[in-house]
C-alpha cells in the first residue's frame, strides 16, 4: 500500500489500483486478473507489465487520432496522466463474431446492441464490417449490453458526443487492425472508455488494444482453422475465459473459481508476454511489482510534487 498524499482518493479496480487528486489521475496496474468481472484468486506473474507497456506503446501511437489522458509512464507497473471522469459506456468494437456475442448468436439471438447480424455466421466469422457493441460500464456487477437508441434516451451522453465516441472509437481500431496486420495478428475486438475533462473535452481514457480488453487471432493460420471449423489460435484472455468455462464457472451466483496451480498460472503469464512480444518490437523486461514498490513510491511522491505543488 503507497504512503498517500493528503487529498488523494483512492479507487481499487478489478486490476488497477487508482489514485487521483486534483485534476490527474496516478493507476498502478497490478499483476490481478479479472473474467467474467470476477478478480480470480492468483495473480499473474508481469501481468501488470504486460498491460501497461502495450498500453502506453498505443497510447502514444494513436495520441494525434484520438485525444487520451496518459501524461507519462514511470515504470513498468505505473501511469499517470489527466483525470476525466468516465462516460459509464464501454465501446466494445468488433470486427469478428467470437467469445460472448458467439454464444449469443449461436443461442439464437440475432440483434446485437441495435445491429441485426444476418442468419448463417459461423464462430470467428468476420463480419462485413466493424460494429459496435456498446455495454453500460456497471459501478458494481457485470455490465449489461445496450445499444445507441437506448444511451440516447436515457440522457448519458448527448448525440453530439456520442457520434465523436463512435467516429474515435472506429478509427482506433481501424488503426489497431492495421498496425495488428504488421504483426501476423488480427484485432478480432476490442474495448474502449472514454472520459469527460474538467473543461469539457472528450478523451480516451483506461488501457487500450490490450490482450486484457482485446482478442487477437493469429492472422496466417486463421483462414485454415476457420474453414475447418476449428478455433483460430489466439493472444487474449479467452483461452482464460474457456478454461473457466470448462470448470463450470461463468461468473454467476454459488460457481466457484476453479484451482489455479502453479503451472497453469505459469503459463498464463508466458502466454500474456508471448502477446506483448508479437506486438511490441521490444522485448519484454520483466520486472515484479514487489521488486518494484520502492520505486513507485517515490514516483507517486515526485508525481504529487510536481502536480500538486
Ligand atoms: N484517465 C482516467 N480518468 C478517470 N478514470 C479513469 C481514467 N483511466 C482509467 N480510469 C478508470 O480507472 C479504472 C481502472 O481500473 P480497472 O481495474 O479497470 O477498474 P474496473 O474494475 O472499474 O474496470 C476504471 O474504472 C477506469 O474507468
Ligand atoms: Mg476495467
Amino acid at each position: 500500500m503507497l504512503r498517500l498524499s493528503p487529498d488523494t482518493a483512492y479507487y481499487k479496480g478489478k486490476v488497477r489500483d487508482v489514485y487521483t487528486k486534483g485534476d490527474f489521475i496516478f493507476i498502478i496496474v497490478s499483476d490481478r486478473i479479472s473474467a467474467f468481472d470476477v478478480v480470480l484468486p492468483a495473480p499473474i506473474p508481469y501481468k501488470g507489465g504486460v498491460l501497461n507497456g502495450i498500453s502506453t506503446f498505443f497510447l502514444h501511437q494513436t495520441k494525434d487520432i484520438v485525444p487520451n489522458w496518459l501524461i507519462d509512464t514511470p515504470n513498468s507497473h505505473v501511469a499517470f496522466g489527466h483525470l476525466a471522469p468516465t462516460i459509464p459506456i464501454e465501446v466494445i468494437v468488433r470486427g469478428y463474431i467470437s467469445g460472448s456475442m458467439w454464444r449469443a448468436y449461436d443461442a439464437g439471438e440475432r440483434m446485437f446492441c441495435g445491429n441485426l447480424l444476418p442468419d448463417g455466421l459461423k464462430n470467428n466469422q468476420k463480419l462485413e464490417s466493424p460494429i459496435i457493441t456498446p455495454t453500460t460500464k456497471a459501478s458494481a456487477g457485470h455490465d449489461e449490453n445496450t445499444s445507441e437508441e437506448e444511451i440516447l434516451k436515457d440522457g448519458v451522453i448527448s448525440k453530439t458526443d456520442w457520434d465523436l465516441i463512435k467516429k474515435y472509437s472506429l478509427e482506433l481500431f481501424n488503426f489497431g487492425s492495421q498496425y495488428a496486420s504488421t504483426k501476423n495478428l488480427i484485432l478480432v475486438d476490442t474495448k474502449f472508455e472514454f472520459g469527460r475533462k474538467k473543461d469539457g473535452q472528450i478523451i480516451l481514457i483506461d488501457e487500450i488494444l490490450t490482450p486484457d480488453s482485446s482478442r487477437y487471432f493469429i492472422a496466417d493460420s486463421y483462414l485454415d482453422k476457420f474453414n475447418l471449423g476449428e478455433t483460430p489460435s489466439q493472444l487474449s484472455k479467452e483461452f482464460v475465459r474457456q478454461w473457466l468455462i470448462e470448470n463450470n464457472f461463468m461468473g454467476q451466483k454459488g460457481e466457484m473459481v476453479p484451482e489455479m496451480t502453479t503451472d497453469w498460472v505459469n503459463t498464463i503469464s508466458e502466454r500474456y508476454i508471448e502477446l506483448y512480444n508479437k506486438l511490441i518490437d521490444q522485448p519484454f523486461v520483466k520486472e515484479s511489482k514487489e521488486f518494484n514498490l520502492v520505486k513507485i513510491q517515490t514516483t507517486y511522491d515526485a508525481f504529487c510534487q510536481n502536480y500538486y505543488a
